[in-house]
């Protein structure tokens, strides 16, 4: 995907992918990562989700990387939260006492950036690629997250035929294949979701499935 695919999207207000109320896989499998609340977590391709304020109200500082300046503008404005602004390199950092928005692109973002996090959170972050971004960024994850540090990763998968991504489907086997090289990967659970997606549902899509896996950094 080009980053004028998502500007246009952020632009027009069609972000379908964000979520009014915290993602309940978060709240419910949060723990099992057994993140220390002191340190912080890393959000990749944070959008303006609200599963940040979750994770800080948990203790967290939270780190994201997002490349539209509308998003992470108004994930602060939404929250009635004021932040400040500095520049780091090429991204714009945007944040207040307790949640660091880099505003760029993920495969610039340096990994001094992440360096410090003792926790992540990929949530429509993978799925967002088609197959050979979805690689590089698999490996730009790798290179971010330091050795023993753990996350939540949330995915979908459907036949790929029958729809157009975004979102993209991801397969176990997709994950078997190319996370497991950089990642420790336990899937946490599988859920079918396709009664709660009209859109799949209209284009008449056999099956969706939601997964939660737990990945830890070798
Ligand atoms: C499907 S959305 C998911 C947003 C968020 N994780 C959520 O759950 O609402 C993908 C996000 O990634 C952002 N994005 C796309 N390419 C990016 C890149 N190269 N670097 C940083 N962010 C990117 C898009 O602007 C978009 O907000």
């Amino acid at each position: 995907m080009e980053p004028s695919f998502w500007h246009q999207k952020w632009e027009s207000k069609q972000i379908g992918f964000h979520q009014d109320q915290v993602n309940p896989f978060l709240v419910k499998y949060w723990a099992s990562v057994k993140a220390d609340p002191r340190q912080s977590v890393f959000v990749p391709l944070c959008g303006k989700s609200l599963d940040m304020c979750y994770l800080a109200e948990q203790g967290h500082r939270v780190i994201g990387c997002e490349l539209n300046l509308t998003a992470v503008k108004d994930f602060f404005v939404e929250n009635q939260l004021s932040y400040q602004t500095h520049q780091h390199g090429e991204h714009t950092v945007l944040e207040d006492d307790t949640i660091s928005l880099y505003q760029g692109d993920i495969f610039t973002l340096p990994p001094e950036a992440t360096q410090h996090i003792g926790s992540f959170y990929d949530r429509a972050a993978l799925i967002a690629w088609p197959d050979d971004l979805r690689q590089q960024y698999a490996a730009k994850l790798a290179q971010l997250i330091p050795a023993g540090t753990s996350g939540l990763l949330v995915t979908l998968d459907y036949p790929q035929a029958e729809l157009n991504g975004p979102p993209f489907a991801v397969s176990p086997q997709w994950i078997e294949q190319y996370l497991a090289t950089h990642f420790d990967v336990e899937l946490l659970t599988c859920e079918d979701v396709l009664a709660e997606n009209p859109r799949f549902v209209n284009k008449q899509v056999s099956w969706l499935n939601e997964a939660v896996y737990r990945l830890t950094r070798k």
